[in-house]
């Protein structure tokens, strides 16, 4: 009975974890969201402006080709965003020259991660960053 008891609790319990790792599919989502916004606002918004237009920055002024509409990438590509893109160009894979070079990245610490973290960890946690400012453009494109 006592061996029943805890059988089935262990399956009350696996229920409830699950139930609660589908709830935070969508906890998740806007979770990421909202980081992704906090890296836009620390690592893009001086240039790019806050509304991602690249009209309302601290820095907008200071190009002669201004920073890019960040809101209009998807409808400049077909209606399609172009998030490979957009992480290939903050990484720095895909070089433009205001962003400085590949070395030197205007938002240097994101791309490397943690300097004092070596390997892997760092790396995942620099392209998990990045992929949170890809999806927060996402959501903010024009229709
Ligand atoms: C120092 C100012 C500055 C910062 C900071 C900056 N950008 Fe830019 N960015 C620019 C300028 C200027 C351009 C337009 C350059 C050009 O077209 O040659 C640009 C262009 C782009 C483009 C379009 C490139 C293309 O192929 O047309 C994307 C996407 C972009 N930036 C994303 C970002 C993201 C995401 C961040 C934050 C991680 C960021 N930028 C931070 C200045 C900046």
């Amino acid at each position: 009975m006592r061996s029943g008891f805890r059988g089935s609790m262990i399956g009350l319990l696996a229920c409830a974890a699950s139930v609660v790792a589908v709830g935070s599919v969508h906890a998740d989502d806007s979770m990421q969201l909202q980081v992704g916004k906090k890296q836009y606002m620390k690592y893009c918004a001086t240039c790019h402006g806050p509304s991602g237009t690249g009209t309302d920055g601290a820095a907008s002024r200071l190009f002669t080709k201004p920073p890019t509409n960040l809101t209009l990438l998807a409808k400049n590509n077909g209606g399609k965003f172009p998030m490979m893109e957009v992480i290939g160009i903050v990484k720095g894979d895909q070089p433009i020259a205001a962003h400085g070079t590949r070395e030197m990245p205007v938002w240097g610490d994101i791309i490397g991660g943690d300097p004092t973290q070596e390997g892997m960890y760092a790396k995942d946690e620099a392209d998990a960053k990045i992929m949170t400012i890809g999806k927060y453009l996402e959501s903010i494109q024009a229709k």
